[in-house]
């Protein structure tokens, strides 16, 4: 089968490539930029084209004889990005996917949303019927990204919609790694209690849920949350991190709103600089906000079964941190 990943050289898209590649298909990359993994990626088999899904003829062109389509290119990590940028990446690039995808008879489209467009969870945990609240024009662009894949579905598209947790395993640049670091210090500045409700997802049940929704039946329009077996209050995550690591933390809880105030003048004064403010909203708001869902519905109609534990998934991230010197 030939089947094209949009953002297959980031994290979780390189994931989805290897494993695709392991089966014995033939995958199409599509990426802004060659990541860490474009070689390995490249060497293994895959097909790679360094591009925008926002570029019409190109994203027609690679999905020709393709029979699915995996979707998950985004404008996502940069802060203080303009919001044209999210909205001609996460929105615009998903109607030029799925509009390709009819013209080239793909079978199958799978769209990686996020829980997010979910927004802090009032009464966790959420399920999809919670309300759609993103907090954040990220989020916002991604939950229109559905709504045109639904479009689509109307017209005929067989397309599905995953959206996973908090994403972690070996290769994660970003969010994860900025824990084990302070982890690996001894010392853990908590702002507020850390009795905010985390869920995450390690990358190789993500990947599962992925070729799931390349087959499952009856699930057309339909969207997932998919997520580790079990949820956790931050503070845990950081004991259970260290624990991973084999080291021993000292968790310091600050005042939350002084921190959450710091990070709106840093995002207002980095507007004027170069490079990432080194604290804003978004990240505040990991200390106070519930992201905590449960998974049935991707366990009743996908088959959705996640195999790997959160503290066997932390710890495998903890081994490939050390081996590739980021700790
Ligand atoms: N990480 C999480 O916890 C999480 C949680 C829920 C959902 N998601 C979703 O999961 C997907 C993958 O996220 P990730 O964590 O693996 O992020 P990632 O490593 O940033 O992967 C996304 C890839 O898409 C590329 N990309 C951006 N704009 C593009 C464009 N116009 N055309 C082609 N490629 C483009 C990115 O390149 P650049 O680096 O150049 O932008 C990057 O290589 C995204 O759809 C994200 O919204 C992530």
């Amino acid at each position: 089968m030939r089947v094209l990943v949009t953002g297959g050289t980031g994290f979780t898209g390189s994931h989805l490539v290897r494993r695709l590649l392991n089966m014995g298909h033939q995958v199409r990359v599509l990426d802004n930029q060659p990541g860490l993994f474009h070689d390995e990626l490249k060497r293994l088999g895959a097909d790679i084209t360094i591009g925008s899904v926002t570029d019409r003829p190109l994203v027609r062109r690679l999905t020709d004889g393709c029979e699915i389509v995996q979707h998950m290119a985004a404008a996502f990590r940069e802060v203080n990005r303009p919001k044209s940028v999210y909205w001609n990446v996460n929105v615009e690039g998903t109607r030029i996917v799925c509009q390709a995808a009819v013209e080239a008879g793909v079978r199958r489209v799978v769209y990686c949303s996020t829980q997010g467009v979910h927004g802090n969870v009032d009464h966790p945990p959420g399920d999809e019927d919670t309300p759609i609240e993103p907090e954040d024009y990220y989020q916002y662009t991604k939950y229109q990204g559905e709504v045109v894949v639904n479009q689509f579905v109307d017209q005929g598209l067989e397309a599905v919609t995953l959206r996973p947790m908090a994403i972690f395993g070996p290769g994660d640049p970003a969010r994860f790694l900025m824990i084990y670091r302070r982890v690996a210090k001894g010392r853990f500045i908590m702002a507020g209690p850390g009795r905010a409700l985390y869920h995450p997802l390690y990358i190789d049940n993500l990947v599962d849920a992925f070729l799931l929704a390349q087959d499952a039946q009856g699930v057309l329009g339909r969207a997932y949350l998919i997520g580790d077996e079990e949820f956790v209050t931050i503070k845990d995550l950081v004991l259970r991190i260290a624990k991973a690591m084999g080291v021993e933390v000292q968790i310091v809880h600050v005042p939350f709103w002084p921190v959450y105030a710091v990070s709106a003048l840093c995002e207002l004064v980095y507007k004027a600089l170069p490079g990432e403010p080194p604290l804003f909203r978004r990240r505040a708001d990991w200390f106070r906000q519930n992201r905590a869902f449960k998974i049935d519905r991707a366990r009743r109609e996908l088959g959705y079964d996640p195999k790997v534990s959160v503290d066997e998934g932390l710890r495998r991230t903890a081994v490939w941190y050390r081996e590739n010197g980021y700790l």
